[in-house]
């Protein structure tokens, strides 16, 4: 075989030609670094280290001036449109803590001992030996601790580690009061006008045509008299809206095909169903006139509305709720009811 290079491992035609195993080719030549053979640049590195570590005692006391300077109150300071306060801060904090890092790998790399050594790996596996002392420590550390024998300690060593599960789940309640049933409930009752979202106007069932599609809410965002209550408005009606909303839409009678229970709850081919997708809850109002199919726009899930809103096509796992409607003396559409079933996303509801 030929003589290896110090530093070098066979090149492929060593190996080619002799077959021989790769040897180990040992270490590079050692080269001393300049600040081992040049006591100027040694003493230039030893300032330079001092430096970055003076540059953080510089940045700290910055840190300090820093936290007592800028007004954090009612009007803060400013600097660039970020707080003054938390921007210097980070800026002399973070400045501080490269400063000592910087510093401490120059001082390893130019100054500290330049010693090479060789470690040699072994398996990371323990001996079967050191393992067998391993679980006898263990196990000598059980018995003396008298955990088995002592079953009033262990259970109540396992209560205390349970209980401070606590810990994390009590402060749950500052995410807010729970719904309790108003996921099941919208504002939609016996009686009540539906009116159309832009004009608030209620509507009459001789002014929407067939495969019309208008998009509705419930009088009392209107006009809550005639329920014996206050006009829902503000913060309370937007949160009212996005359950209560609804499309109204208009078919051949003759193209319905009703479940059972539900045949008297259209008006002359007219029917309401909830306008938010049983999906994740994107408002839907995109209507095939021909097919009878109302399309979501997010994730494209359809709904047959001549067949009781029940899903065709897509992720939505349940069909659109329907209002149940009829006509009130005044000749006017009103919900005979609230939804049957909760309207929405159906995942909180399941099982
Ligand atoms: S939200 Fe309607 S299909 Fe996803």
């Amino acid at each position: 075989m030929t003589d290896l290079v110090p530093g070098h491992g066979p090149t492929d035609s060593d190996l080619a030609t002799t077959g021989d195993p790769i040897v180990d080719p040992g270490l590079p030549e050692h080269l001393p670094r300049p600040t081992d053979v040049d006591p100027h640049a040694e003493k230039r590195a030893e300032r330079q280290v001092a430096g970055f570590f003076g540059g953080s005692i510089v940045l700290v006391l910055l840190f300090v001036v820093s936290y007592f300077a800028f007004d954090v109150g009612d009007n803060p300071d400013t600097f660039l449109g970020i707080g003054s306060s938390t921007l210097f801060l980070g800026l002399t904090l973070g400045g501080a803590l490269l400063f000592i890092g910087i510093g401490a790998i120059q001082w390893s790399r130019k100054l500290m001992n330049d010693q090479e050594i060789v470690e040699q790996r072994h398996p990371a596996r323990s001996s079967e030996e050191d393992r067998e002392v391993t679980l006898a420590a263990l196990q000598a550390g059980i018995d003396d601790s008298g955990i088995a024998r002592r079953p009033l300690i262990r259970n109540t060593l396992l209560g205390a580690l349970g209980a401070l599960g606590l810990v994390a789940i009590v402060p749950l309640r500052d995410l807010g009061p729970l719904p309790g049933r108003t996921l099941y409930k919208t504002v939609w009752r016996e009686g009540m006008r539906v009116c159309n979202d832009v004009s608030g106007a209620p509507l009459k069932p001789e002014w929407i045509e067939i495969g019309q599609l208008v998009n509705a809410e419930p009088e009392i965002f209107y006009n809550g008299e005639p329920y014996g209550q206050e006009t829902i408005t503000g913060h309370e009606q937007l949160v009212a809206k996005t359950k209560a909303a609804i499309i109204v839409v208009r078919m051949e009678p003759g193209d319905i095909t009703p479940a059972k229970g539900r045949e008297d709850w259209g008006v002359d081919g007219i029917l309401a169903y909830s306008k938010i997708c049983t999906h994740v809850g994107c408002p839907i109002s995109l209507w095939e006139q021909q097919t009878h199919h109302l399309l979501c726009p997010c994730h494209q899930s359809t709904f047959a509305l001549a067949d009781n809103g029940k899903v065709i096509f897509g992720p939505a796992a349940r069909a659109l709720p329907q209002l149940p409607l009829a006509v009130d003396d005044e000749g006017y559409l009103i919900a005979t009811s609230d939804f049957t079933e909760p309207v929405g996303p159906s995942f909180w509801e399941r099982g």
